[in-house]
């Protein structure tokens, strides 16, 4: 065999080994680079004779066509394969359910929600937000309120008192959102229509009561509102939060220090099945207290009686939670669970609204 014959049998082979683009490039600097194999040869032609060159010369070009073809033959292979390795490599299987996104995994809490749906209803109905301070005087969650000195209904509460500081006062956790009654009256002129979701303390803990546990208060003032208005403004709400368009409510005859006449509403439900329905059924449940707000109540917020009248409602939040999205236990809220929030929160961006549906 010839040398280029040779030749070009190790430079085929080697094309034939390379297994990527790097290794068929490094071949073709070896053979048609500067220094390459092939060059050398190319080189040798000036030093023969015409009639040496005109044979070797149209040989070593055939050799150099021959393995360039080869090259490029291969580089196109190569990269052939390698889109199909990369494609088989990348493939997206879109029968697969879409990953949720980061922003999607959190969670809100569902007390939280039922804040917002409250939020959302009572705005709608023209109703503003008021806060007030969870730490307490006695004179805002009691006196004010007209709990008269040493009577009862202070011991009821199971309120939580602080050690008495310098001047012999004890503030206590507020056991209700009703010192922020007092607080808004004191601080805006009627008319007054306002709602106070917070957070609430008494020493209690069991499936249905735990030592914090959350409120929402409502109270309206102006010269002329009454308990027909108060039943229309209740209702209305429990049909909107239960998402129902018919309840049937019943106002029972109760007692609070702050309101005359004072009533404790029951509403309709049926509990024959395993999660209570509401707006139905022949069986009743409580679901808040409310009344007339009391002349003396009114005197403690600065307003005259005489001029000012107006209604109030509490109501428990944690309980009306559990009942509309059937959680048994309460102490299940505060535990900071994350398989209990991912079961039973809310998807972030699904903000409660009116039109938009509350719980949807
Ligand atoms: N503050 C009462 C409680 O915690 C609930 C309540 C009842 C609030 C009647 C009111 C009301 O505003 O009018 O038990």
């Amino acid at each position: 065999m010839s040398e280029l014959e040779t030749l070009e049998r190790t430079l085929l082979a080697d094309i034939d080994a390379a297994g990527d683009e790097g290794s068929i490039e490094t071949v073709r600097v070896n053979a048609l680079g500067k220094k390459g194999s092939i060059s050398e040869l190319l080189k040798t032609l000036g030093t023969m004779t015409p009639e040496e060159r005109q044979t070797r010369g149209a040989q070593i070009n055939a050799l150099k066509n021959t393995v360039a073809e080869a090259i490029s033959a291969r580089k196109a292979a190569l990269k052939d394969q390698a889109i199909a390795e990369r494609l088989a490599r990348e493939t997206v299987d879109i029968s697969l359910p879409v990953r949720s996104s980061p922003a999607e995994r959190g969670r809100i809490h569902p007390i939280s929600q039922i804040v917002d749906e409250i939020t959302a209803i009572f705005g709608d109905m023209g109703f503003s937000i008021a806060e007030g301070p969870d730490i307490e005087t006695d004179y805002y969650n009691f006196t004010a309120l007209n709990f008269p000195e040493g009577h009862p209904a202070r011991e009821m509460h199971d309120t939580f008192f602080f050690n008495p500081d310098e001047k012999g006062e004890r503030k206590v956790l507020r056991t209700h959102t009703s010192p922020v009654q007092i607080r808004t009256m004191e601080a805006q002129q009627p008319p007054i229509r306002i709602i106070i979701p917070g957070k609430t303390y008494r020493q209690d803990s069991d499936a249905t009561h735990s030592p914090m546990f959350h409120q929402v208060e409502g109270l309206v003032i102006d010269k002329t509102a009454n308990v027909a208005n108060m039943r229309w403004v209740l209702e209305e709400f429990c049909k909107a939060f239960f998402e129902v368009d018919q309840v049937t409510m019943r106002f029972r005859p109760s007692f609070f220090p702050f309101t005359e006449p004072s009533f404790e509403v029951d509403i309709q439900c049926d509990r024959s099945g395993p999660i209570v329905k509401f707006g139905e059924g022949t069986d009743w449940m409580e679901i808040l207290g409310c009344g007339m707000v009391h002349p003396n109540v009114l005197r403690s917020g600065g307003l005259d009686p005489d001029e000012y009248q107006g209604f109030a409602w509490g109501m428990g939040l944690d309980r009306i939670a559990m009942l509309k999205y059937g959680m048994p236990d309460l102490r299940d809220f505060f535990n900071a669970d994350v398989r209990w929030m991912t079961h039973y929160g809310f998807r972030p961006l699904d903000m409660p609204t009116l039109f938009g549906g509350l719980s949807a």
